[in-house]
């Protein structure tokens, strides 16, 4: 039988957290989106703002890890990016691996990179509401260059 499923172009945010931006692996990292065919439509380098962390994750608010999280996100800088592709969303947060990195697959970002649940390496969108939402957070629609 003919395969029906289909694919759709989509856009996903990425973050490179300041974990891996401060142990120089932003290339290295990127590496893993474009071999997996992943194209970077947008990027920019950000040192988030209290008010810019805790509004980015503000979803979390009431979670223990919220102040944490957003003084960490705030500890140096990042790298946001707009990531584009057949099924991103999915495939990015596969490509990423679990969130716990004990519980990430080797080969994936926070499997080979991340330390612990707090400094895990990478954000990605968890859904197309999410993901629509993020990158509005971050970038004008101008300021992405769509690939496909
Ligand atoms: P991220 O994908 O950026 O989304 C929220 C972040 O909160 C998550 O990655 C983790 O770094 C962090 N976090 C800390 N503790 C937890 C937890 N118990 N569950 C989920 N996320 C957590």
């Amino acid at each position: 039988m003919a395969n029906t499923a289909t694919h759709t172009v989509e856009q996903t945010l990425s973050i490179i957290k300041p974990d891996a931006v401060g142990q120089n692996q932003i290339g290295n990292i990127i590496e893993y989106f474009e071999r997996e065919g992943l194209c970077i439509a947008a990027a920019k380098m950000l040192h988030l703002s209290e008010t810019q962390a805790k509004a980015f994750y503000a979803v979390h608010k009431d979670r223990p890890f919220y102040k944490e999280l957003v003084e960490f996100m705030m500890s140096g800088p990042v790298l946001v990016m707009v990531l584009e592709g057949e099924d991103a969303i999915a495939r990015n947060r596969q490509i990423m691996g679990a969130t716990d990195p004990s519980k990430a697959d080797a080969g994936t970002i926070r499997g080979d990179f991340a330390t612990s649940i707090d400094r895990n390496a990478i954000h990605g969108s968890d859904s197309a509401k999410t993901a629509k939402e993020e990158i509005a957070f971050f970038f004008q629609p101008n300021e992405i260059f769509t690939r496909q």
